[in-house]
């Protein structure tokens, strides 16, 4: 069973873009997951901790695109923003310290990524559709 499963009435933000992207985040930390249990190499461990890495910036930016186009209100647009850029340097301080041995991939690590994401869609992202009403 993979670590986090897609359920459309948990996660669904209700714009189809949106969903698209975090399925894919899903998926990424799953094989993330997956691939520390197994054990697999580290190339391959570092190849799917960067797609996580560049995934979750291009995701960050759509979504911010997307409320700055429907001129969100400055302070939810502000406070979401914040939460992606600490989200950002959290990962890729991971990153960085896993490439250069500082750090092993664990559970720990599985669950704290598997957390921040529902959280943030639950209470983050899921105001994006009530704000800009598609
Ligand atoms: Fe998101
Ligand atoms: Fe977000």
């Amino acid at each position: 069973m993979p670590l986090i499963q897609w359920n459309n009435d948990l996660y669904s933000v209700k714009i189809e873009s949106i969903d698209k992207h975090h399925q894919t985040l899903i998926s990424l930390i799953n094989q993330l997951h997956e691939a520390m249990r197994e054990g697999n190499a580290k190339e391959i461990m570092d190849g799917i901790l960067h797609e996580l890495n560049d995934y979750t910036i291009y995701h960050f930016n759509a979504e911010e695109d997307l409320m700055r186009s429907h001129n969100y209100p400055m302070e939810e647009y502000t406070f979401h923003k914040e939460q992606h850029e600490e989200f950002k340097f959290k990962l890729s301080e991971l990153v960085e310290k896993y490439q250069n041995e500082e750090i092993l991939i664990s559970i720990e690590t599985s669950k704290f990524l598997k957390e921040w994401l529902v959280n943030h869609i639950q209470k983050v992202d899921k105001k994006i559709a009530g704000i800009i009403n598609y």
